[in-house]
């Protein structure tokens, strides 16, 4: 082969690397299948991202006079799993993102660890997009956490709602108590819940809910560890 074609297979090969593209043969339908893909999670993340906009700014109950970052939620727009949890705490209203405290660290290692898969695949949110405080008038207090009350979470569900008929995930994980009751309309308690799949509706969209204990439980009572892990395996089973 002459060092002229050699050079031009070279930049070739170069622009197709960059285009995302590897192998000898352009697989069209392959190509056009991405784009489509593509097309679709960027709507999603264009809708996800008015969500969040209106977020910032809503005062549709107390807490949103209290907060002082709200945490919409992160993740993948494409995402097969949605983890719920109940509320921003300290540390997730200072940074405006969700499970970024001790829980969040915990919750990262359940995702890398016994699911195999990494946060920004998964999408992660709350029943209450701000912190919940005992004593609203000092964000600053440590632990200052409560759990989110009926009306803030009548308030802010709509919300969830609307991210997961965005998102579309195969199965729903609720966090704790609060999650769990409030996405399986419910006042039976997580340890009788968890363990479990359910088909439920929520919102508009049919998914798979596998409630399991809150990481930040799970910091305090270490042995309940074993049983998420049975839970996680539960959840891959289902995807
Ligand atoms: Fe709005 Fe939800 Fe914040 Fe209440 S908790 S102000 S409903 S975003
Ligand atoms: N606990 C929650 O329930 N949600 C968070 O975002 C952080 C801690």
């Amino acid at each position: 082969m002459s060092e002229d074609k050699k050079q031009l297979l070279k930049v070739y090969f170069e622009k197709r690397r960059e285009t995302g593209e590897s192998g000898f043969f352009y697989n069209r339908r392959k190509n056009l299948e991405g784009q489509k893909n593509m097309k679709k999670s960027d709507t999603v993340t264009a809708a996800l991202e008015k969500l969040e906009k209106e977020v910032l700014s809503c005062k549709r109950c107390p807490l949103g006079s209290s907060r002082l970052n709200p945490c919409f939620g992160e993740g993948s727009p494409s995402a097969e799993i949605m983890f719920v949890g109940e509320g921003p705490g300290y540390t997730e209203d200072h940074m405006g993102r969700v499970f970024v405290g001790r829980a969040g660290k915990l919750l990262d290692k359940i995702i890398s660890g016994a699911l195999k898969t990494e946060r920004s695949r998964v999408y992660i949110a709350n029943i209450v997009k701000c912190h919940p405080m005992k004593d609203p008038s000092d964000p600053e207090k440590r632990g200052n956490d409560r759990p989110p009350s009926e009306d803030e979470v009548k308030s802010c569900i709509p919300y969830l709602k609307q991210q997961a008929e965005l998102i579309k995930p195969k199965v729903i994980v609720p966090l704790g108590s609060p999650s769990a009751k409030t996405i399986l309309q419910t006042d039976e308690r997580i340890t009788k819940l968890r363990g479990k799949a359910y088909d439920r509706e929520f919102g508009s969209i049919k998914v798979k809910v596998v409630p399991t204990y809150h990481p930040a439980y799970l910091l305090r009572n270490s042995s309940k560890k074993a049983e998420v892990y049975e839970d996680t395996k539960l959840i891959l089973s289902l995807l």
